[in-house]
């Protein structure tokens, strides 16, 4: 008997401005990867609600990111992509996971007290529950591992803690997941600021590059990122931090190590070193936006791929919402 693939589950949100952050630190890995494990990829709408938005908003932005992870590598052949709401046992299951989070572990989730800091009382009950839906997604595909930035390892963590919990109050039912958080990529740092990670929602839009960005506009944005004193291409995460983040952009996209990073640039300058990378970045996109561009013609194909998406995980699910129901008493047989 063949054995069986590990799985992985991730998402992502469909907010827009998907930037080299989200395609180095989880979608390349994602793409890299399709060969070694059985692989589902989500694009997490009902997570974007919890912030404003628009529905028509919502809808084009789902639809952009289900093209930028197609056109990125995601090979619908061998991975799975659905959005989320159209599989309704993430919410379903999310209510039931809700009952066995605590709520002192939620409040002490750092993405909700950044996103809560002008204060908690007017702020969503959503954007309180978000890790819960989070681990539902994961548990309900019974994933082992899922690949995400090191922003998630605090969601993940409350993942296990809640499945375990679940696990021991009705019996072996999930999977306990892992984090899959990679050395290199895991956290890329913001062009005007080395100190924050490169985020879609910082309002300075040269803070970060997006895959929809132009080679100008690219170029651009890496000739005016920040560097640190001296001239020196060094690799030193304390003394030149602004360096050193764009060192390990520059070695993500080349595939090579930090020490040929210093190699190639010994005795270059940091204009150098930046023209090089802003070639070495459009380069790396390219090929992606070529795709965007042809998917963007094929609507139909692209709503295709969807729906099969769809009734791929909701095959997945639905069984396993079942047992979920049985051993929690909410369906009525024995
Ligand atoms: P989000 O856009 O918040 O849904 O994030 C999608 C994925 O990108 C998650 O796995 C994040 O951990 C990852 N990610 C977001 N920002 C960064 C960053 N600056 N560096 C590396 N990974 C990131
Ligand atoms: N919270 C994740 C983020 O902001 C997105 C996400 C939702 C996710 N559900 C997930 C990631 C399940 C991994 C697994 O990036």
């Amino acid at each position: 008997m063949a054995t069986r693939k590990p799985r992985v589950f991730s998402g992502i949100q469909p907010t827009g401005g998907t930037h080299i952050g989200n395609y180095l630190g989880a979608i390349r890995n994602w793409v890299d990867q399709q060969d070694m494990y059985e692989s589902i990829f989500c694009v997490v709408d009902l997570h974007a609600i919890t912030v404003p938005y628009t529905a028509d908003d919502l809808r084009e932005r789902k639809l952009d990111m289900a093209k930028i992870l197609f056109a990125a590598g995601i090979d619908p052949e061998r991975s799975i992509l659905f959005m989320q709401s159209d599989v309704r046992e993430h919410s379903e299951l999310a209510w039931i996971l809700g009952t066995q989070a605590m709520f002192g572990e939620l409040r002490r989730m750092t993405q909700f007290k950044e996103k809560s800091s002008g204060g908690q009382e007017r702020v969503g009950v959503g954007l309180f529950t978000y890790p819960v839906l989070q681990a539902a997604d994961i548990v309900l595909y019974d994933a082992e591992k899922v690949p995400v930035g090191e922003d998630q390892k605090q969601h993940l963590e409350l993942t296990r803690n809640i499945t375990i919990r679940f696990n021991q109050a009705f019996g072996e039912t999930f999977v306990v997941p892992e984090p899959d958080i990679k050395e290199l990529g895991a956290r890329i740092m913001s062009l005007d600021d080395p100190f924050s990670k490169m985020s879609k929602s910082n309002p300075n839009e040269g803070s970060r590059i997006e895959l929809r960005d132009t080679p100008d506009q690219i170029s651009k944005k890496i000739r005016r990122a920040v560097t640190d004193s001296g001239s020196e291409v060094r690799y030193d995460e304390n003394e030149k931090p602004a360096v050193a983040n764009l060192m390990n952009i520059y070695s993500l996209f080349a595939r090579c190590s930090l020490d040929e990073v210093e190699e190639r640039f010994a005795g270059k300058g940091y204009g150098d070193f930046k023209r090089e990378l802003g070639e070495l970045v459009v380069e790396g996109i390219k090929p992606i936006q070529e795709r965007i561009v042809e998917l963007d013609d094929s609507p139909d194909e692209v709503m295709r791929l969807i729906e099969e998406g769809r009734e791929r995980a909701h095959a997945i699910a639905g069984p396993k919402m079942e047992k979920v129901r049985d051993v929690t008493g909410l369906t009525f047989r024995a």
